[in-house]
């Protein structure tokens, strides 16, 4: 049986509709990915095409039950444990020192957020090293949390439970010693998976804080047009304490478009990564160059 694709007009429909939700720019080459995506949901919900799925979606009652799944099907959640390991060098041995060094005489409270967590591979790395090398841990208040708007991949990051592919990346002895292995998966450890917390949330919106010392923002500004990526960059510089830092993915679009660093409003401090002014002043040396396994 030949499978059914989106049209032209219903491509431009429901992409306009994806764009409104989420900021996420489809161009029309993507028409093909799109349909296979779209398809699974029109099995699920034995609908005969696209245009009674796209009325569905259009119908406030029956959009809400749709929408996280509309959602998790339009996203692309490609993530793995350690992700570009110079930059988790540069957490371990550079940053952590940094933070300690800052928070002298102040309370001892670390926030991170990973933006865009994707199934939380990239906050759960956050954990794990602050917990090998964060100096005297039990006497901090440790934060990290992960978001997204993907309702799929926050019940994958709750659950903990990754397959080889997540953790591949991930140093032999650490891997031994925060997951247990069952039944050829890998399972977090409690004392990792109580650390982070993951919630709902599009980078449209204001995020619920402004005290965060770190935010991961990589591997998701591409899929914005020029607009959103200003809105996105507005969000997230709000959110981010004087003297906190932002790293972004080796796709940085921010290095070459004076109009993302205006919005943004903080100055680069090494390769993909940028510092909120008005924070104490500790000197480090800039992020190597990171252009490996991104
Ligand atoms: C490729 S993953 C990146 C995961 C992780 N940050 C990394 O670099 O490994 C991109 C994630 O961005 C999420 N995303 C896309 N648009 C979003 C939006 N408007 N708000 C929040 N998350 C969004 C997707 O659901 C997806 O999980």
């Amino acid at each position: 049986m030949e499978l059914i694709k989106l049209s032209p007009t219903e491509f431009k429909k429901v992409a306009k509709l994806i764009y409104e939700r989420t900021g996420i720019h489809l161009p029309e080459a993507k028409c093909t990915l799109l349909s296979n995506r779209l398809r699974r949901r029109l099995r699920a919900l034995k609908l005969d095409s696209f245009a009674s799925y796209y009325e569905l979606l259009l119908n406030d009652a029956k959009c809400s039950a749709e929408l996280p799944h509309f959602l998790s099907a339009v996203t692309t959640n490609e993530t793995y444990f350690f992700r570009n390991e110079r930059l988790w060098d540069f957490f371990r041995e550079q940053w952590i020192p940094e933070i300690v060094e800052q928070k002298k005489g102040k309370t001892r409270s670390i926030q991170i957020w990973s933006a865009a967590s994707s199934s939380g591979e990239e906050a759960y790395t956050a954990a794990i090293c602050l917990k090998e090398k964060l100096p005297d841990f039990a006497s901090w208040r440790v934060s990290v949390m992960g978001s997204d708007i993907s309702q799929d991949m926050l019940d994958r990051a709750n659950a903990g439970i990754y397959n080889d592919y997540a953790v591949a990346k991930i140093p032999q002895a650490t891997r031994r010693k925060w997951f247990d292995e069952r039944d050829g998966h890998f399972v977090l450890k409690p004392s990792i998976k109580s650390m982070v917390s993951f919630k709902f949330h599009n980078l449209r919106d204001t995020f619920a804080t402004s005290r965060i010392d770190l935010a991961f923002l990589r591997n998701v500004l591409m899929y914005f047009d020029l607009e959103m990526k200003k809105r996105v960059l507005v969000n997230v510089s709000k959110s981010i304490a004087p003297g906190g830092r932002l790293i972004v993915g080796d796709v940085d679009p921010i290095r070459n478009t004076p109009a993302l660093q205006d919005v943004l409003g903080m100055a680069p401090s090494g390769l993909n990564q940028y510092q909120k002014p008005g924070g104490p002043d500790v000197c480090t040396r800039p992020m190597a160059t990171m252009s490996k396994g991104n």
